[in-house]
């Protein structure tokens, strides 16, 4: 199917209002015919929106519908073929997405889960990710990798691209990356990713990815979080359905994954400094029960934080790192 985005993507911001708009006052204002709306319609439907269609009224965007649905994340899928995905589930509640996919029964390649809402969502560092119904992103997938858990090193770094690349398709420009594995907009947290390990340390590993990116949440859901955060209804208020976006995640995820499996981390090196929130910035770095302050370096070859401080350079595997903002 070809989807005429950009004119599907002026009738929604035409129908965000909420009122009814004929077809053929849009087809005015947009120099286009009755029929070429109808069909911009079709599209918006295929991606997951809820309109009413009134005989002599036109077309009004239904509220509050934009809930996932697997036909229209894969109808979407752009260059990740759909052989990658060997199964979506989707969840209307959870206590986690990658939990879910670490039970023994789930535990297979290119299995992928969202779910609209998590009761128990887990963040890095033991914290919980706060998972509202209908309102972000719950996406986990699992992949599994040969050759070792050493060959992973890295990999949670290049999920942070892939997420990079997705909303850059999506016109979310400027976006950041935070060592190891957070995304950033205008300084506030805006994603995470949370992987975990299961398998045979020394031959196939399966990695489960899980990806947590904050859509439409609002201060009221968002009320246990203590740091600063945003989400993309307020970057940018023509925001795409969940479905559209949940696709672009997904064939860029599939993708990247497929380049690192064969290419490693150094391939993405320069793509990482590009988005690196941290480089050559001033920090303060949490590790262990010790912090240091310095500057950030960039990342090594095997995806290490590089922090400048004490005359020398220090690479460090974990650990969670703060700008210092200076007056
Ligand atoms: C972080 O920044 O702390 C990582 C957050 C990861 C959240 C996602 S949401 C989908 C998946 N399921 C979970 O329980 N956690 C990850």
């Amino acid at each position: 199917m070809i989807i005429n985005m950009t004119l599907a993507r002026k009738i929604l911001a035409r129908l965000q209002d909420g009122q009814f708009h004929s077809g053929e006052s849009l087809g005015k204002s947009f120099g286009v015919t009755r029929a070429a709306i109808w069909k911009g319609i079709k599209n918006l439907e295929s991606e997951g929106y809820a309109i009413n269609i009134i005989r002599g009224r036109g077309y009004q965007l239904r509220q509050n519908a934009d809930l996932l649905n697997v036909d229209a994340i894969l109808h979407q899928l752009h260059f990740a073929p759909r052989s990658h995905i060997s199964q979506l589930t989707l969840l209307d509640s959870i206590d986690s997405t990658n939990q879910f996919l670490r039970q023994t029964e789930h535990q297979y390649h290119g299995h992928f889960c969202l779910a609209e809402q998590q009761t128990a969502g887990r963040g890095r560092l033991g914290r919980t990710w706060v998972s509202p119904h209908g309102a972000n992103i719950y996406l986990s997938g699992n992949w599994v990798f040969d050759g070792g858990i050493t060959k992973l090193a890295g990999l949670s770094l290049v999920i942070g691209l892939a997420v990079i690349r997705a909303l850059a398709s999506l016109g979310y420009d400027h976006l950041k990356l935070k060592w190891p594995n957070d995304i950033y907009a205008q300084d506030k947290k805006l994603g995470g990713i949370l992987i975990e390990m299961t398998g045979d340390p020394l031959g196939p590993c399966h990695a489960i990815i899980g990806l947590g990116l904050n859509v439409k949440m609002t201060e009221s859901e968002a009320e246990e979080i203590t740091r600063p955060w945003t989400n993309l209804q307020s970057l940018n208020s023509n925001l795409p359905s969940r479905n559209t976006i949940a696709s672009h995640l997904l064939s860029h995820l599939i993708a990247i994954l497929i380049e690192f499996d064969q290419a490693g981390l150094a391939a993405f090196q320069n793509e990482w400094r590009e988005h690196d929130m941290l480089y050559n910035q001033s920090i303060s770095f949490q590790h262990s029960a010790n912090t240091i302050t310095g500057t950030a370096r960039g990342i090594s070859p095997e995806g290490h934080l590089l922090v400048e401080y004490q005359n020398g350079v220090a690479a460090f595997t974990s650990g969670e790192a703060c700008l210092i903002k200076l007056q």
